[in-house]
């Protein structure tokens, strides 16, 4: 009954939310399900959703309304939430919008196929929402990756960290890692499909754990890789950042030399409300550490202003924070509170108006420090790993450096080609530069 069945999928949120996207399209391919990319033609539409804010919900809800509606036109077309909100709200996801036919949490995916022929083959138009199997890490499952340079690997899945801003924990449930033997496995045959990098995705990379394999061992082992050009890993937390990880890193070899380092706060009497685990001294050694043993490592950071009883001297040390790390580049939002999490208990108690501004000089400060950055590499030499023509000219091409910076090369190449490439100028976000033959 579902040979013909064309299915629509759109996600939103982070890349384990990509990823889980395309394990989802791996599963249905394997029970004879289309993928189209064209929402007209299709019979199924899922929306992959994201509760970190309320404004990420917001967004999927709109989403999910303007698809609802086509059902006037097209009374068959099965409508599915899955993601972070659909377990979240579950049952509660069919008061909000109305058309929704199927609630599917992150942990529940394998349920989709058979859930999907039961709707096509009469039950059309019922709601179900399936359990979450809280230890699932879809072992045995290969993700259907559309073409690129980079793949995700799925090192392990949930978190334990419990930051009291923080949704996530609620949704995506304990933290459990996927054996090495898999995550090497699924590494190559990446390599194999033309994939030259790989980034490795955890929550909270730094607590995977496999019998004795610790992350270090891990990332050690996966650089191994024949044939794998670049290594990336997200998300570190630093509390868990270790000294072996650091040396690890300077090795250098496919590892890239940049880290994702979520500080969230520059103020210790914020950090401690936030349950991070760390102060900003701590924060500050490790950034130390890492620069002396990894010299041209780039730090990028996110960072979030507004958390209840957050002062503006609180808010300032998070100001000085940017300014004596430098970061090279910022994810920066304004607290939103996530019903459920400690910090939901707490008093929300700076005003709107407050947050706003206070993000637009975070914003502010951290373009600064990320354009600083750029105008630094002026003159030097990096290699370019080439993604895609550039979207703004028919005669360049657009790539990636080792350290994450976006580069825009004059000529003619080709995807997955390392180029070197000697930065003449910065433009906007992107250094600009012709590949070179000096060393
Ligand atoms: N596991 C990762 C990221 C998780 S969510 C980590 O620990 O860094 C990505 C980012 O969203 C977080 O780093 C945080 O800055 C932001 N975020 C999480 N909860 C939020 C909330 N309630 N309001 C606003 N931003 C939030
Ligand atoms: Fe959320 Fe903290 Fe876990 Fe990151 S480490 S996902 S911020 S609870
Ligand atoms: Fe990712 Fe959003 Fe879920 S950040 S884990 S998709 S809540």
């Amino acid at each position: 009954m579902n040979a013909a069945a064309k299915v629509f999928l759109d996600s939103y949120g982070c890349q384990m939310n990509l990823y889980d996207s395309e394990l989802v399209c791996s599963l249905l391919r394997s029970e004879d399900y289309l993928i189209t990319y064209d929402y007209r033609e299709a019979d199924i539409i899922l929306i992959n959703t994201c509760s970190v804010r309320e404004h990420a919900e917001q967004r999927a809800i709109g989403r999910l309304r303007s698809f609802g509606s086509l059902k006037k036109n097209k009374p068959r077309l099965i409508l599915g939430v899955l993601g972070c909100m659909a377990e979240r709200l579950g049952e509660k996801m069919k008061e909000v919008v109305p058309d929704v036919n199927l609630v599917l949490g992150p942990a529940a995916y394998r349920d989709l196929p058979r859930l999907l022929d039961e709707q096509l083959n009469g039950h059309n138009g019922q709601f179900i929402t399936a359990q979450s199997n809280p230890g699932e890490n879809y072992s045995g499952i290969r993700p259907d990756r559309r073409e690129g340079v980079n793949a995700f690997v799925s090192i392990m899945r949930g978190c334990d960290n419990f930051c009291s801003y923080c949704i996530v924990p609620y949704v995506r449930g304990r933290e459990r890692s996927r054996s090495p033997e898999e995550i090497i496995s699924e590494v190559q045959d990446a390599v194999k499909c033309g994939f030259p990098e790989v980034t490795l995705l955890g929550q909270n990379v730094n607590s995977y754990r496999w019998q004795d394999v610790s992350f270090p061992d891990l990332l050690g082992a996966v650089a191994e890789v024949e044939g794998l050009k670049r290594l990336r890993f997200v998300t570190s937390h630093p509390r868990d950042l270790s000294y072996d990880l650091i040396t690890c890193m300077a090795k250098g070899g496919v590892i890239c030399p940049s880290l994702h380092l979520p500080a969230q706060s520059g103020s210790d009497h914020t950090l401690k409300r936030m349950n991070r685990g760390y102060t900003r001294g701590q924060y500050l050694e490790k950034v130390r550490k890492l620069r002396d043993f990894i010299p041209r490592i780039t730090l990028t950071t996110d960072l979030l202003c507004g958390f209840p009883g957050e002062t503006e001297d609180d808010f300032q040390e998070t100001l000085d924070l940017i300014r004596e790390v430098e970061y090279d580049d910022a994810f920066t939002f304004k607290y939103s509170v996530r019903e459920g999490t400690q910090a939901a208990e707490m008093n929300d108690d700076v005003p709107e108006n407050v947050k706003i501004e206070r993000l637009e000089r975070m914003i502010a400060l951290t373009r600064k420090t990320a354009d600083s950055s750029r105008k630094n590499m002026i003159g030097k030499i990096v290699e370019v790993l080439i993604e895609n023509p550039s979207p703004k000219s028919a005669l360049e091409w657009q790539g990636r450096t080792a350290c994450g910076r976006v580069a825009l090369v004059p000529g003619d190449f080709q995807r997955g080609e390392i180029i070197p490439v000697k930065v003449e100028e910065v433009r906007g976000f992107s250094l600009w530069g012709n590949k070179t033959t000096d060393n």
